[in-house]
């Protein structure tokens, strides 16, 4: 059975996208059977691994409705996992949307978990349904974080909506989710990020990892190339540093 890890948070621009597709990469180099899962009608993930959502057909929008199974639409990506791409039809499911179908993607993983270690799960900025939907769907909750100032106001407002809202509602379901915050953009040789990452932990202890990303051009550059990381720069701090994130959950 995959365990599903959700790369989420409400804030924009914090490293969801970089750190799904990245540690994908690093799990399935690891040996790892990985599907990767795009909700985001942005579709970030889905061009970062060079697929373009204008071609995709069918896409999730016929899953949403039950026309399609996942399976027909998942993808091969040329890095060792599998992706279930977004497309521009994601704007439609967000509208389809009601209360109480956030455990809609749940239900839509279970018929592929036999085929994968992990499916991680790249989910959108904002509270809206296809947000909820990949919180819903998730065993491990990540948290990507930018080392930098108003780090924990973004980080406070997903795990208190996490906490006191949806595992509220979803109580029978969610009853084993774990949540960790993991720092992106961390700028090494400064005071800055250290002092964010601390004030961080003093407030959510040992739910910090230990690895922090490091800001690099080289996570711009992967996503233009439309390589991941280690493919483009095996060595480079930013693979290793995906690398130790995979190799945590491998151990977890
Ligand atoms: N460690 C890093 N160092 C430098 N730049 C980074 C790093 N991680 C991500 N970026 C860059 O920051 C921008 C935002 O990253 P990303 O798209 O992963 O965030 P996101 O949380 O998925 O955004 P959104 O909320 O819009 O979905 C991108 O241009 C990306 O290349
Ligand atoms: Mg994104």
């Amino acid at each position: 059975m995959a365990q599903v890890i959700s790369f989420s948070i409400f804030k924009g621009g914090t490293g969801k996208t970089t750190s799904a597709v990245n540690t994908a990469a690093c799990l399935a180099e690891a040996g790892k059977r990985v599907l990767l899962v795009d909700l985001d009608q942005q579709a970030s993930s889905t061009r970062y691994v060079g697929i373009d959502p204008d071609q995709v057909n069918p896409a999730f929008y016929h899953v949403f409705l039950k026309q399609t199974p996942a399976s027909v639409v998942r993808k091969k990506t040329t890095f060792g996992f599998d992706i279930l791409p977004s497309s521009s039809l994601m704007a439609a499911i967000e509208e389809s949307l009601d209360p109480g179908d956030e455990i809609m993607l749940r239900d839509i993983l279970k018929p592929l978990q036999d085929e994968y270690d992990y499916i991680l799960v790249d989910t959108p900025p904002g509270k809206a349904g296809l947000a909820f939907n990949g919180i819903v769907a998730a065993d491990l909750l990540l948290v990507p974080a930018s080392a930098e100032r108003m780090a924990i106001d973004g980080v406070s407002d997903l795990i208190n909506h996490v906490q006191a809202i949806i595992w509220h509602k979803f109580r029978n379901e969610l009853i084993n989710q774990e949540i960790r915050i993991l720092f992106t953009m961390y700028k090494a040789g400064t005071n800055h990020s250290p002092g964010i990452v601390q004030a961080t932990r003093k407030i959510y202890g040992g739910n910090v990892l230990d690895m922090y990303i490091p800001e690099t051009i080289e996570f711009p550059r992967s996503f233009d190339l439309k390589v991941p990381i280690i493919q483009l720069a095996p060595r480079h701090a930013g693979s290793e540093a995906y690398r130790n994130v995979a190799q945590w959950i491998i151990n977890h």
